[in-house]
């Protein structure tokens, strides 16, 4: 029990018109004190409504329905407003999904930094510009452009001052929301580089949340995949990606080109996830799944199938014998 974080059963729920939309329904992993973890999965599978509940950020409409998520002890979906305003930035900071939304349009970076620092942070307005500039420099930003708008600033560059800013208070776990999505090819390396870099420099922990698993397997210690709301496998990333055991990333391995190496063929998954007003009974992939059995109709329990890599799938024991199949188109268009 040495993890940093560890999330148990979450469910988060929106109140809609049509019913409660189930956005996470149920999703159990952990985060080790260091290292980068993915949270991957296609759109619509509930990541950055796990990430924004694990901030304390969700809009009014939505609600932690059951479930824990205990950091450094404490469950962070019981907080106060007091406790957890202690700490945001301090100890668990946020890039939300497009680094427009965590820059202020109207103000200079300057200006920005000195209020994280100042008023969150307590330091002395001198040390605050003294450490503006040290963060800057270490996301590869120069100083002079502390005196930028954001709107200045390449996708690329807001996104490094989005860190920047999020890294202000040294907090212990950085969550942030597809960080490299919307970037080209080459600078989406580039933001992986300096995330991989801040992360051994400073030995904090840092929850990457991407649908791209080649993003994972650039950047990423852990992975945890995630489909219609709950999390069908984790574990280390070398584990997971080179002898995945659940169907659903076996098929997301083929679906992504690599970022190292372009070429190769890409098959799809077809079809979508589930609609999370009605989700599916029994295993949330079965409609897409190659493998899907008769048992499929009940609900599989996210199991440790081999020491600390977790799945929930009924036929994860044939693994060995499904995943060449999965390789090969013909498997997924049916
Ligand atoms: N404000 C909202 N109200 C109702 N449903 C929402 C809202 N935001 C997201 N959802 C639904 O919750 C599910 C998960 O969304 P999201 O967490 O954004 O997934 P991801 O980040 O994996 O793309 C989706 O089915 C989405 O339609
Ligand atoms: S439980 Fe069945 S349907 Fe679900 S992923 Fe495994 S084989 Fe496919
Ligand atoms: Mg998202």
């Amino acid at each position: 029990m040495d993890a940093l974080l560890d999330v148990r059963d979450l469910a988060v729920h929106y109140r809609t018109a049509a019913g409660p939309v189930r956005a996470v329904d149920g999703a159990s992993f952990t985060v080790p004190a260091a290292g980068i973890v993915g949270l991957v999965g296609e759109s619509g599978c509930g990541k950055s409504t796990l990430g924004r509940a694990l901030m304390g950020v969700l809009p009014r409409s939505a609600s932690i329905a059951a479930g824990q998520a205990v950091f450094e002890g404490r469950d962070l979906v019981t907080l106060s407003p007091a406790e957890r305003r202690k700490l945001l930035w301090r100890r668990l900071a946020f890039v939300p999904q497009t680094a427009m939304n965590a820059l202020d349009p109207v103000q200079r970076l300057a200006a920005q930094m000195q209020e994280v620092l100042v008023e969150r942070g307590g330091l002395s307005r001198a040390a605050a510009g003294a450490r503006a500039v040290e963060l800057f420099a270490m996301v590869g930003l120069d100083a002079g452009r502390l005196r930028d708008w954001p709107h200045q600033f390449s996708g690329g560059m807001r996104q490094r001052a989005s860190i920047a800013l999020a890294l202000a208070l040294n907090p212990a776990l950085l969550i942030a929301d597809e960080p490299v999505t919307a970037l080209d090819v080459i600078v989406q390396r580039q933001i992986l580089d300096v995330m991989r870099d801040l992360q051994s420099r400073l030995g904090l922990a840092m929850i990457l949340v991407t649908h791209d698993v080649a993003v994972v397997a650039y950047a990423c210690d852990r992975v945890v995949v995630m489909y219609a709301g709950r999390v069908v496998e984790s574990g280390p990333v070398r584990a997971v990606l080179e002898a995945p055991l659940h169907p659903y990333t076996m098929g997301l391995m083929n679906a992504f080109p690599d970022l190292e190496r372009a070429g190769g063929e890409l098959v799809p998954i077809e079809g979508a996830p589930p609609s999370l007003l009605n989700p599916p009974t029994g295993c949330r992939f079965a409609a897409r799944c190659p493998f899907a059995v008769a048992r499929c109709e009940k609900d599989p329990a996210l199991l440790e199938q081999a020491p600390d890599h977790h799945v929930a799938c009924w036929r994860a024991a044939e693994a060995p014998a499904l995943r060449p199949l999965a390789s090969e188109a013909a498997t997924w268009s049916r």
